[in-house]
């Protein structure tokens, strides 16, 4: 099993990464058998495709090193890195772009979503990013690819992109690119914002109180939970009962994750019960679930040369694993080099 997934560095991490993402990225990681390698990195080069600040980006690199490694993460037993150490992901990138189609980056949702109005005015960066993902994975010949359901179709064009280029390029019993696998958690694929039921929490969201960041302490946690938008009905004792009802089913699904138990068993609880008993148990629960993690980040994000030695041990390593098939995909290609 060969196991890679990323985040972009930019703002902070928040539940919807921690329960969609990273908490899959460490369970997989701690169940992971031998001969098996995880590589977790930080996708700052897809990070510049939108409008940015390179300070904050810079300091944001860094903290989220921080961040993973306080949600557990191990620097030394998964490869934590980040893209622009390891330049064979830009170069892979170019390589696959001459395999991509124009029309398949058309029909990815994110660049609808993030160019919006303004299309003609979005960087070159936006459009061609599913490629960059599709080499970020293709790169290490991943096998699993742990995300959140957002990244699902970027996942599906990795896989189209592969398929055509081994086809057009390699003999069938060598392909260059292994077929990843998308491993989306059913129960947390999508977390909604705090705001609205309909929309995911997201790190671009303008309003903070969208959003549970993991940095946020105890007192910022139980106010957001209690100002989170829901409806005056009270919990309803089935599931059934929370169609319609996006906040409700938003709030009582982060609950039956956080507590890994059933939405079904969080109702046993709840039913007949208005927001104003659930908020408050949903708050604590959070503070006592996410407190270890934010005091370890806290600590950790002081040590700048620590983190900076964890990319750099990482980027090493990230890249003697990228090496053989970057060269496999340049002499696919025709292209002539010399490491021969
Ligand atoms: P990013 O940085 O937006 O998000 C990181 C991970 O968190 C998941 N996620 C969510 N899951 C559930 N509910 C939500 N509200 C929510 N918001 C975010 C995302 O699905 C993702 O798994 N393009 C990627 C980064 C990337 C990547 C890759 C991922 C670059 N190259 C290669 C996998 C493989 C992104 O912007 O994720």
């Amino acid at each position: 099993m060969r196991i890679v997934s990323g985040i972009q560095p930019t703002g902070q991490l928040h539940l919807g990464n921690y329960l969609g993402a990273i908490r899959n990225w460490v369970r997989m990681q701690d169940e992971m058998e031998q001969g098996s390698e995880c590589l977790f990195f930080l996708a700052d080069l897809h990070a510049i495709s939108m409008p940015h600040s390179p300070a904050e980006l810079h300091a944001a690199t860094l903290e989220m090193v921080a961040a993973l490694t306080a949600c557990g993460i191990d620097p030394d037993r998964s490869i934590l890195f980040n893209q622009a150490q390891v330049p064979a992901h830009a170069e892979l990138q170019w390589l696959l772009n001459g395999t991509a189609r124009m029309g398949w980056l058309n029909r990815m949702t994110q660049f609808k979503d993030k160019s919006g109005k303004n299309r003609e005015g979005a960087s070159i960066a936006l459009f061609t990013y599913p490629v960059l993902q599709a080499a970020d994975v293709l790169l290490y010949q991943a096998t699993h690819v742990p995300v959140g359901e957002d990244q699902k179709q970027h996942l599906e064009l990795a896989r189209d992109v592969a398929q055509k280029f081994n086809n057009d390029f390699a003999s069938e019993d060598a392909p260059v690119f292994t077929l990843p696998d998308a491993i989306i958690p059913p129960d947390a694929a999508r977390i909604m914002s705090l705001r609205d039921g309909t929309s995911k929490m997201s790190k671009s969201d303008p309003s903070d109180m969208s959003r549970i960041n993991l940095t946020d302490d105890a007192d910022t946690i139980m106010q957001k939970v209690k100002k989170a938008k829901t409806d005056p009905e009270p919990l309803p004792s089935e599931v059934e009962g929370l169609a319609g009802r996006p906040e409700a089913n938003n709030l009582v699904g982060i609950y039956a994750t956080m507590a890994n138990i059933t939405p079904e068993a969080v109702l046993a609880d709840f039913a007949g019960k208005g927001f104003g008993a659930f908020k408050p148990a949903l708050g604590e629960l959070l503070v006592e679930t996410l407190g270890t993690i934010t005091s370890r980040f806290v600590e950790l994000k002081q040590d700048r040369e620590e983190l900076d030695a964890i990319l750099a041990k990482g980027a090493l390593k990230a890249r003697a694993l990228a090496g053989p098939t970057l060269n496999a995909a340049y002499d696919a290609l025709g292209l002539v080099r010399s490491h021969h």
